[in-house]
């Protein structure tokens, strides 16, 4: 059994401690809002923070991960940033089949913690790693210009 801190909670799963957080989430948690993309690190729909920081769960192992505080989009309305990122883009409604937003929204709340006023090149940079199939690209960047603004 490993202890994990997820959400504010303790929690204790009975998986490998190689297996990747993002499958402890979602097939023992229970958890399914962070997605499976890629599994690769390279398209950002399991991002959850660890400690604050944006952060890929289909490389982070479960060793890894113990000890660390672990928030998923369950919980990142709880967050005064995370809150106002989930209300600008409820406000811009950017999402449009939505399997990419959890991811995109994690993303987004960690940038806006460390930088209260982003540019359109700050924002490019952070959310690079998140690919949208569905291109919400520009509204991604309006919402969180939006939540920074509420946030001010
Ligand atoms: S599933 Fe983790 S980055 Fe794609
Ligand atoms: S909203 Fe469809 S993949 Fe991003």
């Amino acid at each position: 059994m490993t202890a994990l801190n997820i959400n504010g909670k303790t929690v204790q799963v009975d998986v490998d401690p190689s297996t990747p957080l993002l499958w402890a989430l979602r097939d023992d948690l229970g958890m399914t809002g962070t997605k499976f993309g890629c599994g690769i690190a390279a398209c950002g729909a399991c991002t959850v923070h660890v400690n604050g920081q944006a952060t890929r769960s289909c490389i982070t192992p479960i060793s890894a991960a113990a000890g660390q505080k672990i928030t998923t989009i369950e919980a990142i309305g709880n967050d005064k940033v995370g809150k106002a990122v989930q209300d600008a883009w409820v406000k811009l409604d950017v999402a449009q089949c939505g399997y990419c937003q959890s991811g995109q929204i994690m993303s987004a709340s960690g940038l806006l913690r460390g930088n209260k006023k982003p540019s359109d090149a700050d924002i490019d940079a952070a959310m690079a790693g998140n690919i949208c199939r569905c291109g919400t690209y520009q509204r991604i960047r309006a919402a969180i210009h939006e939540a920074a603004k509420t946030l001010a």
